[in-house]
């Protein structure tokens, strides 16, 4: 009886250890990071419903989210974090609330554009730009050419973005250069289409985290994602504090990933 009794409290004082910043992160191997991390940022809206707010007010306490992720994601020497800030299916929703959200966006890289310099980060976009606001888009191409020599994390925000869309702009230039002549159909490999995405320079996605519980892709990063490690919490967006980060990267470094084959990588 004691001895149960004594297991029980070994394991509530564990949990609540777990809870605690540094446990993770303690226990994180520096030597075996992720290179890139990509985050779907969801349960604003769910936040903001259970305070009886409007759900913007969600919106708005999710960025203080992304400050700290992109902070702790650039302290813990993280290469590459992509953010899904926007997707091409998001235009679906009310008026109102999808021009707080540019809003906010815009705001977002006005306000953080020095101190994501200071901090050594390169910021970069993917998503179909041209539909975005002329503002946005000014400020989206003025925080790229401020931080475009940095060297640290680089910051991918997805704005407008869909992962079949990128699939649809990818088969386009190929096929154009095909018209062209240029490129032979037989030729046509995984690497062509890989050339031809958003980002080729960028590795793929070791992590994809979601946040808000659900478990479903949701056209994000689709062909980045083949081999990529899902973690998903009930954690609400505005809510994943750092502690949740270090446990997703801690459990990434856990898993046995094969790549489809035997050997673990
Ligand atoms: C999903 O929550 C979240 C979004 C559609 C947008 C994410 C945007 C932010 C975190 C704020 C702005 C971001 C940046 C980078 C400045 P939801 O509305 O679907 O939540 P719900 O599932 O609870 O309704």
């Amino acid at each position: 009886m004691l001895d149960k009794f004594k297991r029980l409290i070994k394991s509530l004082r564990l949990e609540s250890l777990k809870k605690s910043e540094d446990f993770f992160l303690k226990r994180i191997d520096k030597d075996k990071l992720p290179l890139h991390i990509a985050i779907i940022m969801d349960g604003n809206g769910r936040w903001a419903k259970k305070r009886g707010l409007p759900r913007i007010a969600g919106h708005k306490a999710g960025t203080e989210t992304v400050r700290r992720i992109v902070k702790i994601a650039a302290e813990l020497n993280i290469r590459y974090l992509t953010l899904y800030a926007f997707s091409i299916e998001n235009w679906r929703r009310p008026k109102g609330e999808v021009s707080a959200l540019m809003n906010l966006i815009e705001e977002m890289l006005d306000a953080e554009a020095k101190d994501l310099h200071k901090n050594n980060v390169k910021f970069i976009v993917i998503g179909r730009l041209n539909k975005l606001s002329e503002s946005l888009q000014k400020s989206i191409r003025d925080v790229m050419a401020i931080t475009k020599n940095n060297t640290g994390l680089t910051l991918v925000l997805a704005i407008n973005y869909g992962g079949r869309t990128e699939i649809v702009d990818c088969v386009r230039q190929i096929a154009d250069k095909v018209k062209q002549k240029k490129l032979e159909p037989s030729k046509i490999n995984e690497d062509t289409i890989i050339k031809h995405l958003y980002l080729p320079e960028v590795p793929d996605p070791d992590i994809l985290i979601r946040s808000g519980g659900e478990k479903r892709v949701s056209n994000f990063l689709l062909w980045e994602i083949a081999y990529s490690e899902f973690w998903i919490t009930p954690v609400l967006w505005p809510d994943f504090k750092r502690s949740d980060f270090f446990q997703a990267v801690f459990d990434f470094q856990r898993r046995k990933r094969r790549f489809g084959g035997l050997e673990e990588w």
